[in-house]
């Protein structure tokens, strides 16, 4: 007994310091299921080339083309007040923002109703590009830029398809109750864009086209309405700003836009 009382402890402790029951070992993770490959995107059919736009008929610009043209008709019923664009030529002109020295493209002059108003705003150190395809005009505009003494106004013969100005040289550039006689519209804006200056201001002015409401004589002369014009024009990389809403102004509207910087 006395024997037995001897190795009790250390049985005790023996059975103390047992190791523990190994702890099962985790199971290695199952391998992740591979990823499935991104399958390579299919290639996006070739996008069907956009349709050529189609600008005005030549016909539009038939009677500006004659070198014979009776000038002093066409500015009688240009600058007649009784033109609602002669009429609110000055507030239309403010809509440029023109600041002096700078240039302004006048795309269309005519007979050149907007170069004194532009010419007074940029001042004899800008520059007041007049821009136009007909013959008579370009002469007229000549004309009347020699007498006014105008020595800021530079007169631009352009074609149909180019507004032939420098690259990058227009701060602002206006094209009024002009855009629906281009024939060649995207050649046209994009000759535009090329001559603007970074962020360079866009003011277009052309007739409302709305069947059923505007004249027949609008609906037969104008090719397209005011959100049609708005797509062509932002389509050649103008960024729409604003629509500008100018007191006597009922048939025209004013469409604001910015060249990229
Ligand atoms: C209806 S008149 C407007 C004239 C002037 N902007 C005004 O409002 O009094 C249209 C003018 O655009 C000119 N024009 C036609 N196609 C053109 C083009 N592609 N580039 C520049 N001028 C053009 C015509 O010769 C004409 O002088």
């Amino acid at each position: 007994m006395r024997a037995l009382l001897r190795v009790l402890p250390w049985l005790l402790f023996a059975c103390a310091s047992e190791p523990k029951a190994p702890v099962a070992p985790t199971p290695p993770a199952a391998p992740a299921a591979p990823v499935a490959a991104v399958a390579p995107a299919a290639p996006a059919a070739p996008a069907a080339p956009a349709a050529p736009l189609e600008g005005a008929k030549p016909e539009i610009n038939a009677d500006f083309r004659k070198p014979d043209m009776d000038v002093a008709s066409w500015v009688q019923r240009f600058e007649g007040e009784s033109r609602e664009i002669a009429a609110a030529r000055d507030a239309i002109a403010a809509e440029l923002e023109l600041k002096p020295g700078e240039s302004v493209a006048d795309i269309g002059a005519g007979t050149g109703l907007f170069e004194e108003p532009f010419a007074r705003a940029v001042g004899a150190q800008g520059t007041v590009y007049a821009v136009d395809i007909s013959p008579a005009f370009l002469e007229h505009l000549r004309q009347r830029t020699k007498e006014a003494g105008w020595s800021q106004v530079k007169v631009v013969a352009c074609d149909d398809h180019d507004t032939k100005l420098p690259p990058a040289s227009v701060n602002a550039a206006f094209i009024c109750d002009t855009y629906h006689h281009f024939e060649h519209p995207a050649d046209t804006l994009a000759s535009l864009r090329r001559a603007m200056k970074p962020g360079g201001r866009l003011v277009v002015v052309d007739f409302e086209r709305e069947p059923g409401q505007s004249r027949d004589w609008v609906l037969e002369h104008v090719r397209c309405g005011k959100q049609q014009v708005r797509a062509e024009i932002e389509q050649a990389g103008f960024r729409f700003t604003r629509e500008a809403a100018l007191p006597g102004l009922t048939e025209n509207y004013v469409l604001e836009f910015a060249a990229p910087r």
